[in-house]
């Protein structure tokens, strides 16, 4: 038996009340935190597979790359309504409260059984190449966990380019412009320079859109629908 059989067959499965909750979580304003997270898993994925990953070889990563994509913000379910859903800009002392989001999310995750790969993401994706972001942490470079490296890139550009409750997506053009000038600041040099390789960000700036990730990893068995690796 092979290490990859003997992680899968340790591991919990996600529980689908974590799911329910994050699809929970915003209804009503037009956002999905649950599609956000299989936004950021898709190109997650997208990015891993440039950089060499094949399901052949790395199928547990791959996997817990997709739930890290998947739940990296599911902390936000434990964020009061009135700050979650707030449409203006964050004061201070909302905008701490949020980025506890980190924190709580690893926390659900640990109790959730769900790989360390997967917690590191959560707790770790708004932690800057450079140093800083949040959480408070000494962490920089390639001292920060890859998962969470990784979804930080996906993270931006998802979360840039995607519609929400208090405004409109930004540019494509705009949104991967901002990208480049924080390579090696906010994000890893080498993920921005993989996922400048792509196919999918060639199509995405090329066409002014962001093309659903799911068929440039069609590999992977990453079902966009059900979040489910067939
Ligand atoms: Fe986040
Ligand atoms: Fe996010």
């Amino acid at each position: 038996m092979d290490s990859d059989t003997v992680t899968t067959l340790v591991r919990k499965t996600p529980p689908e009340h974590l799911r329910e909750r994050m699809r929970g979580a915003y209804r009503g304003t037009g956002y999905s935190l649950a599609d956000h997270g299989q936004r950021v898993a898709g190109v997650a994925l997208v990015i891993a597979a440039e950089w060499g990953f094949t399901s052949a070889s790395n199928a547990t990563f791959l996997e817990d790359l997709r739930l890290a994509g998947e739940f990296h913000d599911i902390g936000k379910i434990t964020v009061a309504e009135d700050v979650r859903l707030s449409t203006t800009t964050f004061n201070d002392a909302e905008r701490r409260v949020m980025e506890r989001h980190t924190e709580f999310g690893a926390a659900i995750l640990r109790e959730a059984g769900m790989p360390e790969a997967v917690i590191d993401a959560a707790l770790y994706h708004h932690v800057r190449y450079a140093g800083g972001g949040y959480p408070d942490t000494m962490l920089s470079g390639d001292a920060i966990p890859f998962s969470a490296r990784i979804i930080a890139v996906a993270d931006y550009f998802v979360a840039r380019t995607e519609d929400r409750p208090h405004r409109a997506g930004h540019p494509v053009a705009e949104v991967w412009a901002d990208l480049l000038e924080n390579r090696g600041v906010w994000f890893d040099p080498h993920i921005v320079d993989t996922f400048e390789r792509t196919a999918f960000l060639d199509e995405a700036r090329r066409a002014g859109c962001v093309p659903d990730p799911s068929r440039f990893i069609g590999g992977f068995g990453y079902n966009r629908s059900n979040g489910i690796a067939a």
